[in-house]
């Protein structure tokens, strides 16, 4: 049989990864397919020639137009990232009647409107399993495992550089900005490694996971978003003691049609399996109707985990051309892309959870008395407290029943005013009932 061949756009961290993992496996995946998945060329702007690799220098070009365009490649695999010139090259992929492989989220998440109608118009099939998670099979979990079901809530640790923070800061008692610093200069955090810290990379994540889960279409900007850089080892430490755990967890919550969907520090308890996820993995889990609940867990990023996952894409897309389909079906976020619609979104304001605060206030009597009666005019009550050890200024660090989000901010912008409060009260959300 004819073989299959790729275009390769960018071989970086994951690209080598995808290059390497087609050359150890080669014999493997022929096996498994009945015929060679062949590497036809790879555009890149600084690559040279590697013969470990098999990268000989007629395979290595500086034009992706002209590979794109070439009429014997099958599949473009796009690993440039970023959003141009991925987003035309894609688009031209498609026009001249190939399949694509992306891992870029941040593109899919911001701009899949043209992508996806794209695909659809010319018939072309878009694997996107590397885009979230990583090695983790969550997309194609969602899409063709779980696809009898109906999910009620996705709650992800899809940020590996967040979560290797937050957990080396509870286990080694290293505040945010040494551990950022030494994720840095061992290669887990980006040198800018704000749309990881800021929580945005998780949004993008989330906003694919929602229409997965829920079929519905949901932008970055619609998604709440916030990041780790607040937590502190002191927030960290009270949180043990109130047996959770400080995750920053994408969240999803589909009530009747009405999403939730929030990017966050959060508290899960210590017993539950989210908590035990550290360093650099991923976890995705899901609540389903009549599933239950699974846990989806592995490395999130990776040359050869993110690499595993566009092989895995780029032989199913194989499939489909040697079964002879001449068009892919319209399946890459589980619903035909014309049937998905505009999600019907919950305002912040209007999310109920329990809190964890932590207010700094001088040791006069009559203090905890004052923050409680605000909190009860705004109808959040306390379920338990942490005591302090008196000194010119104390910790009044509490736990919270569950409350509106407006109520608490409205609370918690009153008790600034007052004079007895040091400093900017610290709350963290609490997902108690996982
Ligand atoms: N790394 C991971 O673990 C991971 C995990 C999941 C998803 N992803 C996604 O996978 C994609 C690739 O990530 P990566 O980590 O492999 O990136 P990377 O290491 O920076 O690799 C990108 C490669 O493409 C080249 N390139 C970029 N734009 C180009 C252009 N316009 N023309 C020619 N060459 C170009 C880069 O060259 P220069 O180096 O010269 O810029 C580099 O060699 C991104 O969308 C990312 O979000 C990555």
């Amino acid at each position: 049989m004819k073989p299959i061949r790729i275009g390769l756009l960018g071989c970086g961290t994951v690209g080598g990864g995808v290059v390497k993992l087609l050359r150890r496996h080669a014999a493997m995946l022929s096996a498994r397919l009945g015929t060679r998945l062949e590497l036809a060329g790879v555009a890149d702007r600084s690559l040279t020639p590697d013969r470990a690799l098999g990268l000989t220098s007629d395979l290595i070009t500086r034009d992706a137009a002209a590979l794109v365009a070439r009429p014997d490649i099958d599949v473009v695999v796009e690993l440039f990232g970023g959003i141009e010139p991925a987003r035309s090259l894609i688009l031209k992929a498609f026009e001249t009647g190939k399949d694509v492989v992306t891992a870029n989220k941040a593109l899919l998440s911001q701009h899949g409107d043209r992508i996806f109608k794209a695909a659809a118009r010319r018939g072309r099939f878009i694997g996107l399993e590397a885009s979230v998670g990583g090695g983790v099979p969550i997309i194609r979990t969602l899409r063709e495992a779980l696809v009898g079901d109906r999910q009620r809530a996705v709650y992800g640790i899809v940020n590996g550089t967040c979560n290797y923070i937050l957990s080396t800061m509870a286990e080694s008692g290293a505040d945010f900005a040494d551990v950022l610093a030494h994720a840095q200069r061992s290669g887990l955090a980006e040198a800018d490694p704000t749309l990881d810290i800021d929580g945005h990379d998780a949004a993008h994540k989330l906003s694919l996971l929602v229409t997965l889960a829920f079929g519905v279409l949901l932008k970055p900007n619609q998604v709440h978003t916030e990041g780790i850089s607040r937590i502190t080892l002191q927030d960290i430490a009270y949180a043990r003691e109130f047996g959770f755990t400080v995750k920053l967890l994408a969240i999803a919550k589909n009530e009747d049609g009405t999403i939730e969907a929030r990017v966050h520090p959060t508290m899960v308890p210590s017993r539950h399996p989210l908590a035990s996820v550290s360093g650099a993995y991923n976890a995705i889990y899901i609540q389903g109707e009549a599933l239950g609940s699974t846990m989806y867990l592995g490395l999130g990023a990776g040359e050869m985990p993110t690499a595993t996952a566009v092989v895995a894409d780029i032989v199913e897309i194989a499939r489909m051309r040697l079964a002879g389909a001449t068009e892919a079906s319209d399946h890459a976020l589980g619903y035909p892309y014309s049937a998905l619609k505009a999600a019907r979104i919950k305002p912040m304001e209007r999310v109920a959870c329990q809190y964890y605060l932590r207010f700094m206030a001088e040791d006069k009597p009559g203090v905890l008395g004052r923050i409680a009666s605000v909190l009860g005019r705004y109808r959040i009550s306390i379920a338990s407290m942490i005591q302090q050890e008196r000194a010119p200024q104390v910790p009044v660090v509490m736990r919270t029943h569950e409350a509106r989000e407006h109520d608490l901010m409205v609370a918690l912008t009153e008790i600034r005013r007052r004079k007895f409060v040091t400093a900017a009260p610290v709350f963290i959300r609490i997902e108690e009932q996982l």
